[in-house]
Parts: C-alpha cells; sequence; structure tokens
C-alpha cells in the first residue's frame, strides 16, 4: 500500500467509504473545547452556560475560551477539553474509595477528572512511561488541586504493556487512554503525513493489545476497564476488542456503553466530528468475569 498523503487517503477512505470526504473536512475544523470547573477553585459560569447531555461535571461549552485562570483560591478555574475526552471518565462510573488505575495518563487531563470523583478517597495511579510528560501531570495537580486533596494520588513510570508482571487482580477500575495514530494532528501536519505509512497503526496496534491485556490481568474480578483512543483507525479501535476476544475468550464480557453524541461500534462506542464536532475518539468498556 502506497504511503504518505495518498496512501493516508487510500488507507482511510477505504475504511470509512462515502463518509470518508466530510469526516477529513470535519477533521480540519478549529478544534471546540468544554470547560470543566475545578471544584477547588470555586469558580463557575453563568447560568447562560450550554451544556451537554450526560456529562456529570460542571462544564460550559463554547467555540473558545479564554485560557483558564487562577482564582482567589490560588487554582486554576476550569480544564479545557474536546467533550469526548470526559466520556472515559464517565464511562469508569468512579466512586470515591475506588483503587483506580490511568497507565497512560500524560498529560493528565483525565486523571483530573478521575481525581475530582474520587474526592481524595481510596487510591488514584497516574501512570506514565515518558518522564517529560510526568512532569506535567505533577503540574496539572498542583494547579488545580490543594495539597491536602492530593494524598490518594501516585504518579508511577511503568511501561503499562508489562505491569501484569508485577501486580495481579489490583484494581477495581482501570484506565486505558492509548497512545495511538492520532490522524487528527497527522492530517493537520504536512510533514507528518509526509511520513504517513500503514505499517504504523499495525504496530501501534500490537502495543495497545499488550497494554490492554496487562489491564485486564491487574484489574480485579468484577471490576471495570475502558479502552480510549483518539484514532480512526479501526485497528486500533474495535479491532483491539475483537483481538482480546479472540485472546482472552471467557475472561471478560463488554459493557455497551451510550452516550447522548456519538454512535454505537461493534463493540464500543465513537464520537466522530462529521456529526457531533467532537473527537475523533473511541472507547470501549470491558468488565472482568474471571
Ligand atoms: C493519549 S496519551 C494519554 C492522554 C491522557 N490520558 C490525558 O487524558 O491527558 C498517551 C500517553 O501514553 C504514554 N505511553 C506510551 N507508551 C506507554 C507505555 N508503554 N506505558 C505507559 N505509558 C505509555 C505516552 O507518554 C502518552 O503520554
Amino acid at each position: 500500500m502506497t504511503k504518505g498523503a495518498s496512501g493516508f487517503e487510500e488507507f482511510y477512505a477505504g475504511m470509512y467509504g462515502e463518509r470518508w470526504p466530510r469526516l477529513r473536512e470535519a477533521l480540519l475544523l478549529p478544534k471546540k473545547h468544554v470547560a470543566v470547573v475545578n471544584p477547588f477553585s470555586k469558580y463557575s459560569f453563568p447560568e447562560q452556560a450550554v451544556r451537554l447531555t450526560g456529562l456529570s461535571f460542571e462544564h460550559d461549552v463554547r467555540d473558545s475560551f479564554l485560557p483558564p485562570e487562577k482564582t482567589d483560591s490560588g487554582y486554576l478555574n476550569y480544564y479545557l477539553l474536546d467533550a469526548a475526552s470526559i466520556l472515559p471518565v464517565e464511562a469508569l462510573g468512579l466512586v470515591p474509595g475506588e483503587k483506580v488505575v490511568d497507565l497512560c495518563a500524560a498529560p493528565g487531563g483525565k486523571s483530573l477528572l478521575c481525581a475530582f470523583k474520587l474526592k481524595n478517597q481510596g487510591l488514584l495511579v497516574s501512570n506514565d512511561r515518558s518522564a517529560a510528560r510526568r512532569a506535567r501531570i505533577h503540574r496539572i495537580f498542583d494547579d488545580y488541586l490543594p495539597k491536602t486533596e492530593q494524598k490518594n494520588l501516585t504518579v508511577t513510570a511503568h511501561d503499562a504493556s508489562k505491569w501484569g508482571l508485577y501486580q495481579k487482580s489490583i484494581y477495581d477500575k482501570v484506565l486505558l487512554d492509548a497512545p495511538c495514530s492520532s490522524e487528527r494532528h497527522v492530517l493537520e501536519d504536512p510533514k507528518e503525513l509526509s511520513l504517513w505509512a500503514p505499517g504504523r497503526t499495525k504496530a501501534i496496534a500490537i502495543s495497545q493489545f499488550a497494554m490492554l491485556a496487562a489491564g485486564l490481568d491487574i484489574v480485579k474480578v468484577g471490576g471495570t476497564i475502558v479502552y480510549s483512543t483518539c484514532a480512526l483507525s479501526q485497528l486500533e479501535n474495535d479491532d483491539i476488542i475483537r483481538k482480546l476476544h479472540q485472546k482472552r475468550p471467557g475472561r471478560f464480557e463488554l459493557i455497551r456503553p451510550e452516550f447522548a453524541f456519538g454512535e454505537p461500534t461493534e463493540f464500543g462506542w465513537q464520537v466522530l466530528p462529521d456529526t457531533t464536532g467532537w473527537g475523533p475518539f473511541y472507547l470501549s468498556v470491558v468488565r472482568r468475569l474471571r
């Protein structure tokens, strides 16, 4: 198969068919954001704030926001992210007291939302292999959370794909927001696009599967794993869950998430910007059975 920009077109047009031209156009539009309020900043949005159905965090939606700023509390007022990026945290259904690991946590947006949910009770392990990116997790925690609210938070530096060798059946919930092809960024960057090759998504999918398999080992029986990516390539989305069915039969069941925006897929849920203005984002929810 062809490499570079023409190979990219061929690959994704083959995957998304007639939808691809609209999807491609939507991927190149400026990104919208949701601002999630930091409960420790004592900031709130006005009554006329735009809310999205199904999000349990206080938030506002606009085409553009001023960068977050510190309130008198000393903490930043809100965290900006794509609405679809909130869905994996919603899907985890966290309650205070649970033991949670965010296997690929940096820069830390989803870990921050997990911390809001856990309310300093239980344990949140925010892991990332990159030292530079781990520094960003620490910075986000310090910018948004009082030190007294960070007692249940730990930042670690493991290779997520090998975690199952060291710990087993430990966590109530596992978030695997996996490194992925991030095609939106590839499409925006002519140099990245010229370097694109189909082997890349295949290689990434191999390491994503290894991390998900590790996740299944470290979550408790009855516990939940949320697998997510911002990839368009199905090799990194439903195909990863298909492979889990093939390689770990009987060890898990799928929980079918449903949200107010996006669409169901064979094994999960996908949010694409041509229909929703958000994403691309994919998630699948798995419960360990044995
Ligand atoms: C999609 S980003 C995570 C974004 C993050 N969940 C958030 O919401 O801010 C993927 C992260 O995985 C990390 N990573 C890549 N390979 C890893 C591995 N084998 N083990 C642990 N972390 C890894 C990267 O450094 C990167 O920060």
